[in-house]
């Protein structure tokens, strides 16, 4: 029978890679954590419409990613392409804003975009991100930056730009809109299909085309940043004096727009030049009309989210190495099957008396291949049992990375391993 492989453009994180998986999920709960974030944790799939009208209509994810159908009942479901919406709806739902300032969120997970799958591009995909609910203030995009900043510094990631750009609130954009379009139009002929497309649909979008044809009629195109208005002119500096009084090094980029409709004011997005064609590994920006969009009252918020796969991308290429540890310090080497009992016991003392984590082979292997198993493990203890120590209540401590060993009475281990 042929042998069934797993959906294009998803992947089986396996035991040899799960380390760094645990190192980077570990470091975001530890950052959170300092910075007063709370994990949350919503459903994989949601009502079609959370993302439709959360994440736009006109948006590549909702228009060409999204995983929708309809299940049994004939309700449209959608598996999450990001959890920024469904955060939103959880938060609504669950009344989270009732009797708190502002609501701090993170989350780890899983998301689902039907894209091409390449390098750094999946479509099945993990994110950790942050919402910080509730303020309006510049100083809440600057906490979310600071914090995203922190965390990649804290993985130990170095040679990477954060580009940063103000969309303005909505009177600006109406008034940026107005001209940008004027000015695609006035140049049309010389656009990809793609953006031809976009002039009338989502014209923000033009200036994230990575297209060769575009990037000529980018580069002329006016600037948002001219366009702010006093508001959001405001906003924008506080949030640079912020950043610049907390030595954090930024890109003004008028041309960054994000793929998701609900941003206004500040966006941003970190980029590594480690990543190939997907550089993006970071994003985020506030958005304050998610909230009534889903049917809730006006909330400003702001926040980020990271691609946990591109982060790992950058940290093998940094060959930054979270995989020497051993989860096992102790191997217990039992020489002939009649001392299988005893060596049960011994172990069972490590684990439980001693809290010592151990394996013990279960294959009856020979003693050379059981110390080569030792090896591989990187553990630090071989306790050795052949007839002298059955027979004794002992056993034959080997200390693997001294290379000494020692006989030892088996009441007496708890002294010689720590
Ligand atoms: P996003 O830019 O769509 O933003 O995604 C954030 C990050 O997720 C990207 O920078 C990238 O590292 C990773 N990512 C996205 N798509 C893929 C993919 N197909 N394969 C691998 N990695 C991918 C959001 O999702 C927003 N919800 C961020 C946000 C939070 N804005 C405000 N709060």
């Amino acid at each position: 029978m042929a042998v069934i492989q797993s959906i294009r453009g998803t992947k089986d994180i396996l035991p040899e890679e799960i380390k760094i998986w645990q190192y980077i999920e570990k470091t975001c709960r530890d950052i959170s954590q300092k910075y007063g974030y709370s994990e949350i944790r919503t459903p994989i799939f949601e009502k079609t419409e959370v993302f439709a009208r959360g994440v736009g209509a006109e948006t590549d994810i909702v228009n060409k990613e999204m995983y929708t159908f309809s299940d049994r009942g004939g309700e449209s479901i959608t598996l999450r392409p990001e959890q920024t919406a469904a955060l939103v709806r959880a938060v609504i739902q669950n009344n989270l804003l009732a009797n708190t300032g502002a609501l701090r969120l993170f989350y780890i997970g899983s998301y689902f975009r039907y894209e091409r799958p390449q390098k750094g591009r999946l479509r099945e995909f993990h994110q950790y991100g942050v919402e910080c609910i509730s303020s309006s203030f510049p100083e809440s995009d600057a906490e979310v930056i600071l914090l995203a900043n922190s965390y990649i510094k804290s993985l130990g990631i170095k040679n990477y730009k954060l580009r940063l750009n103000s969309l303005g609130n909505d009177l600006t954009r109406k008034k940026y809109l107005e001209v940008l379009v004027k000015y695609l139009n006035s140049n049309i002929s010389k656009l990809s299909q793609d953006s031809k497309n976009r002039v009338s649909t989502n014209p923000l979008r033009v200036l994230d085309s990575k297209h060769p044809d575009d990037s000529e009629i980018i580069l002329g195109a006016p600037s948002i940043l001219d366009y702010l208005d006093t508001d959001s002119l405001e906003h924008f500096e506080l949030v640079k004096k912020y950043l610049d009084a907390a030595k954090i090094e930024y890109i003004l980029d008028s041309t960054l727009v994000r793929g998701l409709d609900y941003y206004c004011n500040t966006v941003f997005e970190f980029q590594s030049d480690l990543l190939g064609s997907q550089d993006a590994f970071g994003g985020g920006g506030r958005y304050n009309k998610l909230f009534s969009e889903l049917g809730g009252k006006d909330t400003p918020a702001v926040g980020f989210a990271m691609g946990i796969e591109r982060l790992i991308l950058i940290l093998s290429a940094l060959k930054e190495n979270t995989t020497k540890n051993s989860d096992i310090s102790a191997v217990v080497v039992p020489m002939e099957e009649k001392y299988y009992e005893y060596a049960l016991v011994v172990a069972s003392k490590l684990r439980d008396e001693m809290n010592i984590s151990t394996q013990i082979d279960i294959s009856r292997r020979s003693l050379k291949a059981q110390m080569r198993d030792a090896d591989r493990l990187n553990a630090k203890y071989a306790l050795i049992i052949g007839e002298e120590e059955f027979t004794n209540n002992s056993i034959m401590l080997k200390f693997l990375e001294e290379k000494r060993q020692e006989f030892i009475p088996l009441e007496q281990l708890k002294n010689y391993i720590s």
